[in-house]
């Protein structure tokens, strides 16, 4: 199958979910999409303008003054986050932003917004998305649904050295206490939670190299080619 797929990535934080998403991407000249970094730069809005999230009429009225838009980095062509024109990729890793924005993605208009951006972006299909409700909501017809997980040490593992080339000071508890945290709330929430779609195939890459884990998954899209 040479027609065009959508692929949907869900699982833990730090699971390799955009790294794998990456990969995909680029081995099938796809385009890739961090849902993620939509409810970060959300918070991050959200923060800079003192926004109080609890308040419903308040939501409503700050994400009418947010625009968010995917925009290729010169150098690498990699896409990168914008907020109301402004490339926030660096910003919404920070810390401050990972300790509110499961608060404020599980908020229900914030849901709505960002689900609408997103389903927007795979009308023309050929995109790979990663986040937590991809599979269940954004697109429950993806062509292939995939829920990745991996053991907590390894993430934490992952996740503090990606964040400590960044700030020095960070502990791996911080790390550990945020990771919880996020999957506690993501998969409470009322409003979509984090789960694995019931057609979704389970990836636990705890052992596997990030290129076993690519040819895994070119795999499953080989057999979904030959289908067709
Ligand atoms: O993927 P990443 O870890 O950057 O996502 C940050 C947070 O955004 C998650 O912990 C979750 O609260 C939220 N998120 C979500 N739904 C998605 C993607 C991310 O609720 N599809």
């Amino acid at each position: 199958m040479k027609e065009k797929i959508i692929i949907a990535i869900d699982g833990w934080s730090s699971c390799g979910k955009s790294t794998l998403a990456k990969q995909l991407a680029k081995e099938l000249s796809y385009i890739y999409i961090d849902s993620g970094a939509m409810y970060r730069a959300v918070t991050l809005y959200f923060l800079r303008n003192h926004i109080d999230w609890t308040s419903v009429p308040e939501v409503k009225d700050a994400l009418k003054n947010i625009t968010l838009e995917f925009k290729p980095n010169h150098t690498n062509g990699e896409s990168e986050m914008y907020l109301n024109e402004e490339n926030v990729e660096y910003v919404i890793r920070d810390m401050v932003v990972a300790e509110k924005v499961s608060e404020v993605a599980a908020i229900e208009e914030v849901r709505t917004f960002a689900v609408a951006e997103q389903q927007k972006m795979g009308t023309a299909k050929g995109i790979v998305m990663d986040g937590r409700d991809i599979g269940t909501t954004v697109f429950p017809n993806a062509d292939l649904k995939i829920f990745m997980t991996a053991d907590i040490a390894v993430r934490v593992e992952r996740r503090f050295k990606e964040m400590y080339s960044k700030n020095p000071n960070i502990t791996v508890e911080e790390v550990k206490a945020n990771l919880e945290m996020r999957d506690y709330i993501d998969s409470h929430r009322s409003v979509s939670p984090l789960q694995k779609a019931s057609d979704a195939i389970e990836i636990n890459n705890t052992g596997l190299t990030p290129e076993e884990q690519l040819q895994l998954t070119l795999n499953y899209v080989k057999n979904l080619q030959k289908q067709a």
